[in-house]
């Protein structure tokens, strides 16, 4: 998308952090915003910022868990705004423990946002888009967790594998439209995330983790707080739309754990020479990659 000026963009999380970051850049670029968000302080906050500056966007109150709610938002800020062009999937969630102390609650609550909120948003907004045909993008925002697994935070690393690998299946299905799709991988971001807990619904509250106390959430902020302003990690979100270019992988610090990463799975992967059998497989067109496809 060469140019987001007078396209209406739908951000969820839009309230706070990383995703607020982007409503910001968004709008200096001259697009048309609808900021979605589960809570009513984030959305009243930011509103208000955004108001200051002049430059009003439209505040929708919505848990992205919900979709028949997704859908009434989409209905509300395409009737005032126009049609959606740009899906922005960030709102997200975090909660960290050991998986053997995870509850079912600790997974269900972290998948249905982390990764049903990103699949209700493309199930609301992507038909609309393909049914118009213009120009659209949608960007997912994951995690270097979609990468770089660490200990402590396996349900969190778990839906942004999900997220990253939804992302390229559907980078590569909508190839042939005129939709396309980026994935935005941030290492730490000075936001908000840290009070994830405040948005756990109280049917999901059995937790095996620790219960959120100050300490914990101080401990957390402490971590985030080095992290890149999220306005500027927006600025790259904006240039790689512009190119459309898939992957968003801002951090250099990721760069060594990547390669380490992708030796260590190149060390463990079958050669030709050792398979009897890979000789007749490859003449019969191995599955092995998207131009296999
Ligand atoms: N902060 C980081 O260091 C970091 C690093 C990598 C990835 N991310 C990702 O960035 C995204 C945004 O997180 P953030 O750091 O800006 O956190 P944040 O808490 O500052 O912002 C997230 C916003 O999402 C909202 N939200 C939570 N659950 C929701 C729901 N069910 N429906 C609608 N809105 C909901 C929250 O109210 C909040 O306003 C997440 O997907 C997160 O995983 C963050």
């Amino acid at each position: 998308m060469t140019s987001v000026a007078g396209k209406t963009a739908f951000v969820t999380g839009g309230g706070s952090g990383v995703a607020l970051g982007q409503a910001k850049a968004l709008v200096k670029a001259g697009a048309k915003v609808a900021i979605a968000d589960v809570r009513q302080d984030h959305l009243d906050e930011a509103a208000a910022w955004f108001a200051a500056q002049g430059t009003p966007v439209m505040s929708v109150k919505l848990d992205i868990t919900d979709r028949a709610a997704y859908a009434q938002a989409a209905d509300a800020v395409e009737e005032r705004l126009g049609p959606v062009q740009m899906l922005f999937n960030t709102a997200g969630v975090s909660h960290f423990g050991p998986i053997q102390d995870a509850t079912p609650e600790d997974w269900q609550w972290q998948i249905d946002v982390n990764l049903y909120g990103v699949i209700n948003g493309i199930g609301t907004f992507l038909p609309r888009m393909l049914a118009r045909g213009d120009d659209c993008h949608v960007v997912n925002t994951a995690s270097m967790s979609a990468f770089v697994a660490l200990p402590g935070c396996g349900i969190y690393t778990a839906t942004k594998m999900a997220v990253r690998g939804l992302s390229e299946s559907l980078n590569m299905d909508l190839a042939a439209t005129k939709v396309r799709v980026s994935m935005l991988c941030p290492g730490a971001v000075r936001t908000n995330i840290h009070q994830s807990l405040k948005t756990r619904p109280a049917h999901l509250a059995n937790t095996g983790y620790y219960t959120g106390t100050p300490e914990d959430e101080a401990r957390l902020k402490q971590i985030i707080d080095i992290g890149m302003e999220p306005e500027r990690l927006a600025g790259y979100v904006l240039e790689a739309m512009a190119r459309d270019q898939f992957y968003i992988l801002p951090y250099p610090e990721f760069r060594q754990p990547l390669e380490d990463i992708h030796a260590a799975v190149m060390a463990c992967v079958g050669k030709p020479e050792d398979d009897p059998e890979y000789a007749m497989r490859a003449a019969r067109g191995v599955p092995g990659g998207a131009q296999d496809q």
